[in-house]
């Protein structure tokens, strides 16, 4: 199959999360068509064996492909953690870009050598994060939290309040107690909360949502490719969830930071 300049770029996650990512790889590449996948029925794949992640993700690219997408952003740490090499080796001829919980930048910034991750439980359990912070994090105190329950407030479109900030605090107080001063967020529909989770850390913890350089690094694999649209107009997106459309499409407008009005398909 051969990739075009003109076909999209190819975004998926398990719901709404991934539009953190969307968001970011659309503000620096304005002039790329864009497809969005959610896949909302199967919404959380945080806690689901991994063979079933890897059935899902593997779908979702399929789906993604059969509509020209010329590049696949994983956009989701879950999926990124159970199935990326497994998806590189099915899909060997698109370029596929996931998610990697920020941990390089976070080891590079912190002064006091304690950082933070919070990801879903997945994500923590698998082998990326161990191989990630073994490379780049061995000097380094990691405080693991798993955020259980906060990727069904934000697709409840939840994003701050109460709820949300007793939940948070029940995840980060104990890293927050042991002094880290960089947290790194390892999944994507926790972007959503950064406002929430700042104002729980306080001001002298950094916050990283690797969103940018997961945007960059698709820039640069479209470049190396010749893959990058021309800039003659702007791109146009479509969304699509497994769920249901309406409500996707009530939370894509409720979403802080994301701004599209484009309309949502059903795919069953
Ligand atoms: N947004 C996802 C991630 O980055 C998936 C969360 C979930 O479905 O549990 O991990």
């Amino acid at each position: 199959m051969t990739l075009h300049k003109s076909g999209p770029i190819g975004v998926f996650d398990s719901g709404v999360g991934g539009l953190s990512v969307w968001q970011v790889v659309t503000n620096l590449l304005p002039h790329e068509d864009t497809l969005y996948f959610a896949d909302t029925i199967h919404c959380p794949y945080g806690a689901r064996p991994m063979d079933e992640i890897r059935a899902f993700a593997e779908d979702a690219i399929r789906f993604l492909l059969a509509q020209r997408a010329k590049i696949i952003v994983v956009a989701c740490n879950a999926a990124s953690a159970a199935a990326l090499t497994h998806l590189r080796l099915t899909f060997p001829h698109v370029p596929i870009v996931g998610m990697e919980p920020a941990v390089k930048p976070a080891a590079e910034q912190t002064r006091r050598g304690k950082i933070g991750v919070l990801a879903t439980h997945n994500t923590l359990q698998g082998e990326l994060i161990q191989q990630t912070i073994a490379r780049h994090a061995s000097g380094v105190e990691v405080h693991l939290a798993a955020g259980t329950g906060l990727v069904e407030l934000v697709e409840a479109g939840q994003v701050d309040g109460p709820a949300v900030t007793a939940l948070l605090r029940q995840h980060l107080e104990p890293m927050l107690e042991a002094g880290v001063d960089v947290l790194a967020l390892g999944c994507t529909h926790y972007a959503f909360l950064r406002g929430a989770i700042e104002q729980l850390m306080g001001p002298d913890v950094l916050v990283i949502d690797p969103a940018p350089a997961v945007a960059r690094q698709v820039t640069r694999v479209l470049e190396s490719r010749s893959l990058l649209a021309s800039r003659r107009r702007l791109g146009q997106h479509r969304f699509y969830t497994s769920g249901d459309p309406g409500a996707f499409e009530v939370l894509l407008k409720r979403l802080p930071g994301v701004t599209c009005s484009a309309q949502v398909f059903g795919v069953s």
